[in-house]
């Protein structure tokens, strides 16, 4: 059995909920729970959220918007690709999900389907270029949906590029943008926040705001950490030592033999590698044992990976923290040349999920 866990802290996901509540007291919060919210397991979490007291969901594909409603979520829940085809907006209309559209096969499928739906975002493109209608096609969007009918209410939302740095110029360009579309067409709903936005931009504003990475914790600024943002880790990931082995100076550990042991001591070995999805890419990254911090030996394989442990006291059975509350996910995704969105994405079902 995998000594690896994944331990979610419930009370922590609200803490965060709190937080951005404080930074946008007036909005409405569409949370982000794609992708298995993020890694830590998107029906769970979305209970949560939910018994919290947020207004919407929101995912990436229509069967994790089927796999919540299965377990019973009852809030609205947005798809914020859209469609591809048109086979399912029957499906979207009975499960009473939230269509973004943001391309023009999209807004044809719709307009010929002759059903009802209960909200639809129109996506504009501010200068993302990922998705979403050129801003001069908005008004001729948002009309074709209104002449169209059978559409409760509009939205417009767009996406930030580059809201993660704060003085990046391109931010006021979009939010320029996306403010001239939204004087050219005047719709019920507006959404462009998202958790670096939320965290850097608070204010009283009443647009929706769609937050993700700071509900789970974890830092969506280049400069700040997640403690000084004061958002708690939701997510803790850990294994045990299983071998302890003692090492001359100059012993080398690990596929490769990347790593030489500066002077005689102790390596422990940690059953969690990349098939868990730790990241093989994390050199020298720290870890938490017995309220120590170590550093990562070597590579890391498949199922375990080895950290130097000097000549202090370690035993098998010992427990390792791989990010949570001693080590944050953004400092193992900095060592691996990565995000924390990533690392939290794509851990690997070994882990036994745990809830509390
Ligand atoms: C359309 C959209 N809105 C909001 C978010 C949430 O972003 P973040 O996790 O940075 O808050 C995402 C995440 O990728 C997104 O794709």
């Amino acid at each position: 059995m995998s000594e690896s866990r994944v331990t979610i802290d419930g009370a922590a996901l609200r803490h965060n909920l709190q937080r951005v509540r404080q930074c946008r007291p007036a909005a409405p919060i569409l949370a982000m729970v794609k992708a298995e919210a993020y890694g830590h397991g998107a029906v769970a979490v979305a209970g949560i959220l939910a018994a919290a007291g947020v207004d919407a969901l929101g995912v990436a594909h229509l069967d994790e918007a089927l796999a919540l409603r299965a377990a019973g979520l009852r809030l609205p829940i947005t798809l914020l690709e859209g469609l591809v085809g048109h086979e399912a907006l029957d499906q979207v209309a009975e499960q009473r999900l939230h269509l973004v559209v943001h391309q023009a096969q999209q807004l044809h499928a719709l307009l010929q389907w002759p059903g009802a739906l209960a909200r639809v975002w129109i996506k504009v493109n501010t200068g993302m270029n990922r998705l979403g209608f050129r801003p001069q096609e908005v008004a001729a969007v948002a009309q074709a949906l209104h002449q169209r009918g059978g559409i409760a209410e509009i939205g417009l939302l767009t996406h930030l590029a580059c809201a993660d740095e704060a003085q990046d110029p391109q931010t006021d360009q979009q939010l320029q943008s996306f403010a001239e579309c939204r004087r050219a067409v005047a719709l019920e709903h507006a959404s462009f926040a998202n958790s670096a936005l939320i965290l850097t931009r608070p204010g009283p504003g009443h647009d929706w705001v769609r937050p993700g990475l700071m509900l789970y914790g974890a830092s969506p600024l280049a400069e700040r950490s997640a403690q000084e943002l004061d958002l708690r880790p939701v997510m803790r990931l850990t294994s045990r030592v299983i071998a302890v082995q003692t090492l001359r100076a100059g012993d080398a550990v690990g596929y490769g033999a990347t790593w030489r042991a500066a002077r005689d001591g102790r390596i422990a070995i940690v059953g969690i590698g990349y098939g868990d999805g730790y990241p093989r890419t994390a050199t020298a990254a720290p870890v938490a044992l017995r309220g120590r911090r170590y550093r990562l030996a070597g590579r890391v394989s498949m199922d375990m990976l080895a950290i130097d442990v000097a000549c202090d006291e370690v035993a098998v059975g010992d427990e390792v923290e791989l990010w949570g509350g001693q080590i944050a996910v953004d400092t193992v995704a900095a060592c691996a040349g990565t995000l924390s969105y990533e690392l939290l994405c794509r851990l690997t079902q070994r882990a036994l999920r745990h809830y509390e």
